[in-house]
């Protein structure tokens, strides 16, 4: 499937620099061509010359050279690549890439691509986990760079955590979705996410606590595995992810529109936390507090449901509707009784008692809910359960 791609593979300066010796090899394994940068600090685990004769051409080091300069400029190099590599995207690299610094061949190549970029971090676990970095790796995200791992285990430092490179072969798989080779290639996939706001008057309105982040991590492990993704979100705390369709709406009502009016899709997944009432009658004008001392009286009307709406739909139906039940209570009874009423393939099924930390916090945990039964899964970060089913969601499209 790489064959005859170019990548543009930058080395930065991580003991898991080793891996990347591999990954070359992996990626010339499979037909594509591979131009290795290598910065300072990356000379200093991994020899220019062993890069080189793996690459089968030239290592480019950290310096500007005017040989390079005359025959192929940093513009060039940058913009000959389908696709450019980061592997593996230390600390340092990635907060250069976040804050546009292009002080060296590595990093004036990531200002200049005009190319997609993956990156694959590898770092301390404390590195990883702090706020530094992941404010980074939010500004990353919303510039649509593409990121594969970090995985968690055991790290040469000795500490246990995320912060491993992901393995070859993983960036490999990656680098093949990034592409528009992954196994959603040319599939459409809706994705509802974030809550609603339902207005009482211009300035008051009613919503929930839903920060939309699973939504966000499915939309985006969806167009990791290269769906074409139509993203429609609530007002959500979690910016969306870059390299997928955003359709902005406020009410449930605008929700099923957007909805409507993105179908076909061969699958939906109903993600958001929908107000189940509007206030019937909003006042278009603020509503003052009356002299009396009377609170005011507000009528409510049912939203329509849009994930029974679109499960239900003949014709048009996606092959695959899932739909979300957050739950207090007899988790596994309410969300089996909500996948019959609804008509959804699956529910994923989450207890979001406050106790459970689960809702607007960074872990889920599951149950996912199928015509064969209830598959009960660890509790997981959010983009690992998202990663997860979006893995599920392409084997069952086949
Ligand atoms: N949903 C929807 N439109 C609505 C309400 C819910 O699409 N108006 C979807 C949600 O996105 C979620 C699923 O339906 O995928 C379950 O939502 P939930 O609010 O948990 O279920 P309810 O239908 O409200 O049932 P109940 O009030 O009994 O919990």
């Amino acid at each position: 499937m790489l064959s005859g791609k170019r990548i543009l593979l930058i080395i930065g300066g991580g003991i898991a620099a080793y891996k990347s010796l591999d990954l070359i090899r992996r990626l010339r394994e499979r037909g594509a061509a591979v131009t290795p940068v290598l910065t300072r600090a990356a000379e200093e685990f991994v020899t220019p010359l062993s890069v080189a004769a793996l690459a089968g051409g030239k290592c480019y080091g950290h310096l500007f050279d005017l040989t390079d300069e005359a025959e192929m400029g940093h513009i060039e190099l940058s913009r000959a690549a389908d696709l450019v590599v980061v592997a593996p995207a230390t600390a340092d690299l990635m907060a250069k890439m976040a804050g546009g610094h292009a002080d060296d061949l590595a990093s004036t190549l990531l200002m200049a691509t005009d190319k997609r970029v993956l990156i694959a971090p590898a770092m301390n676990v404390r590195m990883w986990l702090h706020r530094a970095t992941q404010r980074n790796i939010a500004t990353l995200r919303a510039d649509d760079v593409r990121f594969v791992g970090p995985n968690e285990g055991d790290m040469a430092c000795g500490e246990y955590g995320p912060g491993r490179m992901a393995e070859p072969l993983g960036i490999v798989a990656a680098i093949e979705a990034a592409m528009g080779d992954g196994p959603m290639a040319g599939r459409h996939v809706i994705v509802t996410s974030g809550p609603t706001h339902e207005p009482i008057d211009p300035v008051r309105y009613i919503a929930n606590r839903s920060s939309g982040a699973q939504g966000t991590a499915l939309a985006r492990a969806l167009r990791d595995l290269g769906a074409r993704v139509t993203f429609v979100t609530g007002p959500a705390s979690v910016p969306p992810p870059g390299g997928v369709e955003v359709v902005r709406v406020e009410t449930a009502i605008e929700m099923l529109e957007a909805v409507k009016a993105a179908l076909p899709a061969e699958a939906a997944v109903f993600a958001a936390a929908v107000a189940d009432w509007r206030v019937t009658h909003a006042s278009a004008s603020k509503m003052k507090k009356d002299a009396s001392g009377k609170a005011p009286a507000l009528d409510f009307a049912e939203n329509p449901d849009i994930l029974a709406t679109v499960a239900q739909m003949t014709p048009g139906r996606p092959k695959l509707v899932v739909g979300f039940a957050a739950e207090t209570d007899d988790v596994i009874a309410h969300a089996r009784a909500k996948r019959a009423r609804k008509q959804c393939d699956w529910i994923v099924a989450n207890d979001v008692r406050p106790a459970t930390g689960i809702m607007g916090g960074t872990e889920n945990a599951v149950t996912l809910i199928t015509a064969e039964g209830a598959e009960e899964w660890p509790r997981l970060p959010k983009d690992e359960v998202a990663r997860r089913l979006a893995a599920g969601i392409a084997a069952a499209l086949g």
